[in-house]
């Protein structure tokens, strides 16, 4: 029986959407067609040949392009603050949802789309794309099937350094506010999301479920005396049945990138990420047992780069949820919550240095690298190994 077309309405194609709109002109994907696309830039249309070649109507909201269209699957690429009531309007005009993270930005909205998914009967799938990795998921088939015994802690630290080009680049980067909604905006909120919610998802109680939080302590710092929130943080929190989860993450750093790298400790051995065997760091999930017993995750293939929009098309065929569900969400936008209510502290001046490069400015905080080296060894916050507290 031939499969009927999955139809898709893609929703911001400009800023990280346009993978998106990329994979499908690039890729021959059998069985789908872009009904629509919801974007506001003036010359979206000029962008992308398939937008002309396809004849793909352009709307300026989803509400517009539902007067006219149906659509089986919206793919939501817009800021942060818009996701709560775009996904809202797709979910109640009938489609499943494949929203980038974070779902929105509340705990309290992430609920309410739990049930509206219920009410409408419809799916929202999280873009926390490592949870749809293949690695991953088998990662978590060995934890869940109690191989490596309980947890007792798990750690990662994860820092890229941005610059003022970063921040320029929309109106909302690094900000806690945008017209009255919070945002939230900060590396662990957005680029630099993925290593600590992977940690809550690989210890959930099933797969498509997350761990939840019992407490959240963390640290944040702002580097960067332009950007309205933090850009620099230690958090340490502890999931409901009692496992520590450490994390270091920041932009005013003056590597380009530092890790990720993890450290997940079971009863019966370790999981590395970006460990050094003597050849330089292994940039995949490998589990050493204290007996001798190695597994190397690396070798299973990781699945497309894109693979929870291929995902979320067969979920549409198949009428089975994706593995990042809400639930799997919310114990990060938890813990986003909780940080954005404590206070930030900034680096003074002479802590911190500007650096010119690629024609950008960064603002970096002097002897960070080797902080979050020894905060990453330690489990330690970073006024413990020397910025300014912030108690
Ligand atoms: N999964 C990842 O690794 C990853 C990486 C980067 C960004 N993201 C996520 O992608 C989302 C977008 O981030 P970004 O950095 O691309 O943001 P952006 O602001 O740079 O781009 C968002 C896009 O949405 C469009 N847009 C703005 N208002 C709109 C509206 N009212 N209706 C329709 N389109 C609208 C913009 O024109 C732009 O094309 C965020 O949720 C972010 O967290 C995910």
């Amino acid at each position: 029986m031939e499969q009927a077309v999955v139809k898709i309405l893609l929703l911001g194609i400009c800023g990280y959407g346009s993978n998106y709109i990329k994979e499908i002109s690039e890729r021959d994907i059998p069985g789908i067609k872009i009904e629509g696309i919801c974007e506001v830039v003036p010359n979206a249309a000029d962008l992308y040949p398939i937008i002309k070649e396809q004849n793909i109507p352009i709307y300026q909201t989803p509400e517009d392009f539902y007067k006219e269209h149906t659509a089986d699957l919206a793919v939501v690429s817009t800021p942060i603050h818009l996701h709560y009531s775009q996904i809202v309007t797709c979910l109640t005009h009938g489609s499943n949802v494949l929203t980038e993270k974070p779902v929105c930005t509340s705990v309290e909205g992430a609920h309410k789309l739990e049930q509206l998914e219920k009410e409408t009967g419809k799916f929202i799938s999280v873009g926390y794309q490592l949870n749809y990795s293949r690695d991953v998921l088998a990662l978590k088939h060995d934890i869940l099937d109690d191989h490596f015994g309980k947890p007792i802690y798990m750690k990662a630290l994860h820092a890229m350094r941005r610059g003022d080009k970063y921040y320029a680049r929309n109106s909302w980067a690094g900000h806690i506010d945008v017209k009255g909604c919070a945002v939230n905006d900060s590396p662990f909120n957005n680029a630099c999301a993925h290593q600590f919610q992977v940690m809550t998802f690989l210890l959930g109680e099933r797969l498509e479920r997350a761990a939840e939080l019992a407490d959240v302590q963390a640290e944040p710092y702002k580097g960067n005396p332009n950007v309205d929130n933090f850009d620099t943080i230690t958090v340490l929190a502890h999931t409901v049945s009692g496992v520590p989860l450490w994390y270091g993450t920041g932009h005013a750093i003056v590597d380009k990138k530092l890790g990720p790298i993890a450290e997940y400790r079971f009863e019966k051995g370790t999981v590395y990420f970006g460990k050094d065997f003597g050849s330089g760091p292994i940039a995949e999930y490998v589990y050493i047992g204290d007996t001798g017993e190695q597994i190397d995750y690396g070798r299973i293939p990781k699945g497309e780069r894109l693979q929870k929009f291929y995902d979320a098309i067969e979920a549409v065929r198949t009428g089975k949820h994706p593995v990042c569900t809400v639930q799997c969400a919310i114990p990060h936008l938890e813990a986003v919550e909780k940080i954005a209510k404590l206070p930030i502290v900034s680096i003074p001046a002479e802590g911190v240095e500007d650096i010119r490069e690629d024609d950008d400015t960064f603002h970096t905080i002097v002897g960070l690298h080797d902080i979050f080296i020894t905060c990453y060894k330690n489990r330690e916050m970073l006024s413990q190994e020397g910025l300014p507290g912030n108690k």
